[in-house]
């Protein structure tokens, strides 16, 4: 009774300390907290509710009216005598939380003279050596809770290391029956427990990065979800794409997985996504076996697979059998295609096989009663990117929502060959006939109608408006505009509307055009568009051409230039694009008058707007599109100096949608071009990547990348940024503009980003969407770049590179370049 009144008496008391730190000799007691730099967390002692009797030690958002904790350090271990609990640090096991009694609670295990905690305003509560080197991290230890930029360990060479463990209920911190974490029999996927047993069972992975767009649909807010598979380890990490707003991923005590974000017009948190998704059957195998939860309708349901039908329609929970037996041996069978579906669980994963391989696996082994394929890499550099799965068992927990699933290979009874039969026998012949006369009949009219038509067909074919359903789903209307008005309007392509050159083509006039409400373009006034007219030699056909056009088309980012229509005359094809009136990056990156607009702020922006336009082509658009000629001159600016990409999409335009493939066209710029690119025509998103470091070591230094104006014993400024890194002098290589003006924290980072970048191997240099990670979180550790020694060694007595030394074609056996 005397603890219990000690207690209260002990809460009413304001909390007091504001420091940020905890010092050898310098507990903090129950009365105390610690509250990071920003004031965005405080870390203390709490009670779980208002008259418990028990304290934790806790990191809860600090400037939010209700306390939302989001690690726990004694969960299992309450401080049930809190007159003189403390949390200290001590030379023999690093960070040690006793109470009155001497009992320890909890503790760190770490032995270290001289370390001190730091709260961090990322909510990460650290243990640092006086050099700054961080022994022990609470985000290495998560409660409940993942925050943003916070990696999350999932495994580690293969085994599983990361788990979340909900609170035993919303005031008791304890360790709860809930989980999350990968599935040991697999890790493609992660899962919810309930105990030992699957509550929740997130999808297969089908990619290796995933990234996702999810907030509310209509904001400009984008959360960035990240899996970063670093060889033995596998982290998973999320990022908002505004940083200032407090977002936290928890599992709650019910077992239910939610994404929030703290709403400060409401003050309260505001539920962005949840799994299971509330009242739905998402909760594992709720519709039994061979049955799936079907999202598409209006409220979820549960459904049978195709080909079964429910065992007893009023409960799903004893789901589907089949409407016709499978008889292996005799009798057909088929395979039906399931689109949409999240893959059931219980699949067995074969190594190393094509779709093909696994398709035919699948049907030649009568235990196999599904199959599904996807290719985990987007860049081509994995060992083994194949994952082809398949299922000999019951096919439970199976899911079907619009666009985020896959295909699902499904196994059936050919339908019987009964009295149908006979029919057949009649009606298909009839059919045969009649189809054999009517191509006959087509035939002898289009000879006769020969050239006319052909006219007439490609005209509707030009004006035919784009519809594909690629990408959106809604049909995009697109302009063709017509040649003979681009040839008036432009006075028949004059050299003096020039506004400048490309690998792919002339990059050929800017003009007004209108573009009225139905879509058509129409000359004179209106909106000042720039006209691109590529090379010939597209090797393309003009369908394929128009198609490739309308699906770029749907493309929008607001940090790629917005193409409007497209024009094809003959064997002249124009693409029309918005006309930004500021100038491209390199008009201002490397003019010693214009420079000063850009300060160290607008850099940095600029740094990472180009980071995102480039993960949305490479992932977010489901196209995957390799730019292939990102430089300086290809950014353009718009009045807000946002950084726009332009002349994406091209690559693709000439080459068909291949994703990594090698050429014996070179087609770039001098500089921007990786190794295995300039030597092997290898291309990959990693060559984007390649090119996006040297752009961004150019931004910060405002240094050409082959600009001889460096130093002699320098090639090439990647070289140069390398030895300037590695022996501590970076400040020496940005740009003396803005150095006084800004601290350079923000600036060093992006070096350091740039060089991992540009190192020689692409398997050693970042995806775009780490690239995205790393700029938007400071507090991410990044790994040491290895030397990029090609160029180092390469470049004597080359050409110096300037705008016009573009490899338009280059076959690999008279390419320029020294040999290795
Ligand atoms: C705890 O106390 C606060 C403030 O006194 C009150 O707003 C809240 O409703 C209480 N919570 C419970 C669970 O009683
Ligand atoms: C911890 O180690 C430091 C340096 O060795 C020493 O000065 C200090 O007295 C030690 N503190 C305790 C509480 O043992
Ligand atoms: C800091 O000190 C620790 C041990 O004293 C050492 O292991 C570590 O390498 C040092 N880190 C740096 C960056 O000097
Ligand atoms: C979790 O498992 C326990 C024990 O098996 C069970 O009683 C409980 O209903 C389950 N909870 C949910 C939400 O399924
Ligand atoms: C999003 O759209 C809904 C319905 O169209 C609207 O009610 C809501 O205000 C919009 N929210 C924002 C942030 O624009
Ligand atoms: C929420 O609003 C208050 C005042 O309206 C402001 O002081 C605070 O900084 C805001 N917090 C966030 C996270 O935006
Ligand atoms: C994959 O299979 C091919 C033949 O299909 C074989 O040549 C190759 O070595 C295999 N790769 C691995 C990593 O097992
Ligand atoms: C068919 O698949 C099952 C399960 O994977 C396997 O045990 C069996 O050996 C396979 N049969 C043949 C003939 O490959
Ligand atoms: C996976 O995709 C990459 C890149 O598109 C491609 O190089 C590779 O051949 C594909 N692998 C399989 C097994 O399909």
């Amino acid at each position: 009774m005397v603890y219990f009144l000690m207690f209260l008496l002990l809460l009413s008391i304001p909390l007091c300390k504001t420091d940020d730190q905890l010092t050898l000799g310098k507990p903090i007691f129950p009365s105390e907290m610690l509250i990071s730099k920003g004031g965005i967390f405080a870390l203390g002692f709490f009670p779980p509710a208002n008259f418990s009797n028990s304290l934790y030690v806790g990191v809860w958002f600090h400037n939010i009216p209700q306390r939302t904790v989001v690690w726990v350090a004694n969960r299992d271990n309450p401080i049930t005598t809190p007159s003189s609990a403390t949390l200290a640090i001590t030379n023999s096991s690093g960070m040690v939380l006793s109470d009155s009694q001497g009992h320890i609670l909890w503790t760190t295990k770490i032995s270290v003279t001289g370390a001190s905690a730091v709260l961090l305003d990322t909510g990460n509560f650290v243990l640092r050596l006086p050099n700054g080197t961080d022994i022990w991290q609470s985000f290495d230890h998560p409660t409940d809770t993942i925050l943003a930029g916070m990696m999350f360990l999932m495994s580690y060479k293969s085994e599983i290391i990361g788990r979340l463990t909900a609170w035993r209920s919303h005031d008791d911190p304890s360790t709860g029956d809930f989980s999350f974490s990968l599935d040991p029999s697999s890790d493609l996927q992660g899962m919810t427990w309930n105990g030992t047993k699957p509550y929740c069972r997130n999808g297969v992975r089908t990619s290796v990065t995933v990234s996702g767009a999810q907030y509310p649909s209509n904001s400009s807010l984008f959360m960035y979800q990240t899996l970063i598979d670093s060889g033995n380890k596998l982290y998973y990490s999320y990022t908002v794409s505004d940083s200032s707003i407090y977002t936290r991923l928890t599992l709650d005590s019910t077992g239910t997985m939610m994404f929030l974000s703290w709403d400060n017009s409401s003050s309260s948190w505001m539920l962005i996504f949840q799994r299971p998704a509330a009242g739905s059957c998402e909760v594992y195998g709720s519709c039994g076996p061979f049955g799936y939860c079907d999202f598409t309708g209006a409220v979820p349901a549960c459904r049978c697979l195709d080909g079964f039908e429910p065992v007893d329609p009023s409960i799903s929970q004893s789901g589907c059998r089949r409407k016709e037996e499978l008889r292996c041996g005799e009798g057909g069978h088929r395979f039906v295609s399931l689109p949409d579906m999240k893959v059931p669980d219980k699949f067995l994963q074969i190594r190393n096989r094509s779709f093909d391989q696994c398709a035919a696996e699948c049907s030649s082994n009568c235990s196999c009663k599904a199959y599904a394929y996807a290719n985990l890499s987007s860049g081509g550099t994995m060992a083994d990117p194949s994952r082809c799965l398949v299922w000999t068992g019951e096919l439970v927990d199976s899911e079907k929502k619009a666009s985020l699933g896959e295909n699902l290979y499904l196994r059936l009874a050919e339908p019987p060959v009964g009295k149908k039969n006979r029919l057949l026998k009649i009606v298909v012949p009839i059919t045969v006939c009649m189809l054999l006369l009517t191509c006959i009949v087509l035939t002898w009219i289009c000879k006769h109608r020969g050239k006319q038509n052909k006219e007439i067909q490609k005209r509707l074919m030009l004006e035919y408006p784009g519809t594909s359903n690629e990408l959106g789903g809604e049909n995009v209307k697109f302009p063709f505009i017509s040649f003979g008005d681009i040839v008036a309007a432009t006075d028949n392509f004059c050299e003096s509307n020039l506004l400048g050159r490309g690998g792919f083509g002339k990059v050929y006039k800017r003009f007004p055009i209108y573009i009225d409400d139905n879509m058509k373009g129409i000359l004179e006034g209106g909106t000042e568009v720039a006209v691109k007219r590529l090379n010939e030699g597209s090797g393309q056909g003009i369908e394929e051409f128009r198609n490739e056009v309308v699906l770029i088309a749907k493309l929008q980012h607001r940090n790629l230039v917005r193409l409007l229509g497209c024009c094809i005359h003959e064997d002249e094809k124009l693409l029309i694009y918005e006309y930004l009136p500021n100038k491209s990056l390199d008009a201002f990156l490397f003019d010693a008058t214009r420079k000063y607009v850009l300060d160290w702020p607008t850099r940095f922006k600029i740094i990472k707007g180009i980071a995102k336009g480039l993960l949305y082509l490479h992932q977010d658009s489901r196209l995957t599109i390799i730019h292939r000629d990102l430089k300086a001159s290809n950014i353009l600016l718009d009045t807000e100096m946002n950084p726009k990409i332009s002349d994406f999409g091209i690559a693709r335009i000439f080459h068909g949608n291949q994703q990594q493939a090698n050429t014996t066209r070179v087609v770039g710029t001098y500089g921007y071009m990786s190794p295995e690119y300039v030597l092997g025509g290898a291309f990959s998103v990693k060559s984007d990547t390649y090119s996006f470091g040297v752009l961004l070591l150019e931004i910060v230094s405002g240094l050409k990348i082959s600009s001889s104006k460096l130093t002699p014993n320098f090639f090439s400024l990647t070289a140069y940024a390398w030895r300037l890194w590695k022996d501590g002098n970076a400040t020496e290589l940005l740009d003396k503009f803005f150095v006084d003006s800004y601290p350079l924290h923000e600036a060093f980072r992006c070096i350091h980003v740039g060089l991992l970048c540009v190192q020689d191997h692409p398997n050693d240099r970042p995806s775009m969407s780490s690239v995205v990670f790393m700029l938007e979180n400071e507090s991410t550790l990044l790994p040491a770049p290895k030397q990029p020694v090609y160029f180092e060694m390469k470049n004597h007595g080359t050409q110096e590179a300037t705008e016009e030394s573009v490899y338009s074609v280059n076959t690999m056996s008279t390419t320029t370049l020294e040999g290795r």
